[in-house]
């Protein structure tokens, strides 16, 4: 089922590879959004296979501790169900952790949109990242050389020996299989209730003009004044991750600081208008990956229904799109209906998991230190 609105946004982000169909149809009043399933990325099968197996791999972290899998849990969405994320040992997160489902498909990523190249650098950034998985790259390299099932692995996928370099090519092609599907919104198995809050998302609620095309969004960051999250100021643990953090994007008074100010840290834009703007997710596989928002406020869809009803949240930045908007109690009800209809299967299954043990102790060789690889 395809569903074709008018009245949306007219930005058509050009996405690498050009793998997200947002047709552009003109209308009386501007340009259209197309919905529809989300397109299926080819990948090359034996590459995703060892991004599987990195993917699960507790060895890309530091003290061999966390996974990617740790916080993006296959059975949560590839979310993790909790408001603020886990961290590597010692401390807390500051954020919640974004499903990776389609995320392939986006050309910015974190809530805060601050990095816009590609997935090699995101699966750097979380590999390296002090608060999140602490590894030194040219140690990972050489743990990942004692495993004989990399060895074959690897050089199968046609890398050669384990590096980095194709660690950063591996996983980025496991996240290319991660793609919505079965959803009833696509399916066509729609209930009366979904179908009347398409309506309301597309007409009177206003959703579509930021919530567009297949991921429904528009991949760009708006201030909805969603209230902070006092756990970020209230645990230590948390506060110096993000203090570590906002010193570490050049956040002005960063000691300070007792919000997170969102897309401002890329932009520092001396008027401020930046602070307060989170990257618009994409709504598929809600039903997966409460809680909501970029820390978690929200736990359920009903919550976020009523804070959009009230007009958002408050904030002198705030989008001037998001107005009270009256919904009766049935309309909400209509309106998390169809939220939910954007939920498909969940991809907990041998295609996107990897579910053979991986070694995480050995002994370490004798003279490692004089030993060349
Ligand atoms: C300790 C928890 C944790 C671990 C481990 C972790 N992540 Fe993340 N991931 C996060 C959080 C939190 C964010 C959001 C960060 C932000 O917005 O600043 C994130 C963001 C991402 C994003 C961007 C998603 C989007 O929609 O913008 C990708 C892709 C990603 N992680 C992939 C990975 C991969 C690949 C690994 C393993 C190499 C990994 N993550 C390990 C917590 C984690
Ligand atoms: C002005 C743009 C805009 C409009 C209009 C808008 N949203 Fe959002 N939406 C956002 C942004 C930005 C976020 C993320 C905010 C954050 O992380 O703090 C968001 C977050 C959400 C989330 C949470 C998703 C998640 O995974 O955390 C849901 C659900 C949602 N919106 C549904 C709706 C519905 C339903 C409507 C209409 C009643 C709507 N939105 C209108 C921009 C918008």
């Amino acid at each position: 089922m395809r569903f074709r609105v008018a009245g949306g946004i007219g930005r058509v982000l050009a996405v690498a590879a050009a793998v997200v169909a947002i047709a552009a149809v003109p209308s009386g009043r501007g340009v259209a959004d197309d919905f529809g399933p989300v397109p299926s990325i080819k990948v090359d099968a034996k590459k995703a296979e060892l991004g599987k197996r990195l993917f699960f791999d507790k060895r890309l972290s530091g003290d061999v501790a966390l996974s990617c899998a740790s916080c993006h849990v296959p059975e949560k969405g590839f979310a993790d169900g909790r408001p603020l994320s886990k961290a590597y040992p010692g401390a807390e997160g500051f954020r919640n952790t974004p499903t990776l489902i389609n995320a392939a498909h986006k050309a910015a990523w974190f809530h805060d949109g601050r990095l816009g190249t590609n997935l090699n650098d995101v699966t750097r950034e979380m590999i390296t990242e002090t608060y999140i998985m602490n590894m030194d790259m040219r140690l990972m390299q050489e743990r990942l050389k004692q495993d004989p099932v990399y060895l074959r692995m690897f050089k199968e996928a046609g890398y050669g020996e384990p590096s980095n370099g194709a660690v950063r090519k591996a996983i980025p092609e496991y996240l290319k299989t991660l793609t919505s599907r079965g959803a009833p919104f696509d399916t066509g198995a729609l209930s009366d209730s979904a179908k009347q809050g398409f309506d309301l998302f597309t007409g009177k609620a206003g959703c579509a003009s930021c919530h567009s095309g297949p991921r429904f969004t528009d991949d760009r960051p708006h201030n909805t004044g969603v209230p902070e999250n006092p756990d970020i100021w209230g645990d230590p643990r948390r506060h110096l991750t993000f203090v570590t953090f906002a010193m570490f994007m050049g956040v002005e008074n960063y000691m300070n600081v007792r919000r997170d100010l969102g897309a401002h840290v890329r932009s520092h834009k001396s008027d401020g208008s930046d602070i307060g703007k989170f990257m618009t997710p994409t709504l598929r596989e809600l039903k997966q990956t409460a809680p909501y928002m970029h820390n978690g406020t929200f736990a359920t869809l009903e919550e976020v229904v009523a804070f959009y009803d009230r007009g958002g949240g408050d904030d002198p930045n705030k989008d001037p799109q998001l107005k009270p908007l009256g919904l009766s109690r049935e309309e909400q009800a209509d309106l998390v209906a169809f939220l939910e209809a954007l939920s498909g299967d969940a991809l907990t299954g041998s295609d996107h998991v990897w579910s053979e043990k991986i070694p995480a102790n050995y002994q370490a060789i004798e003279n490692w230190v004089e030993v060349k690889n």
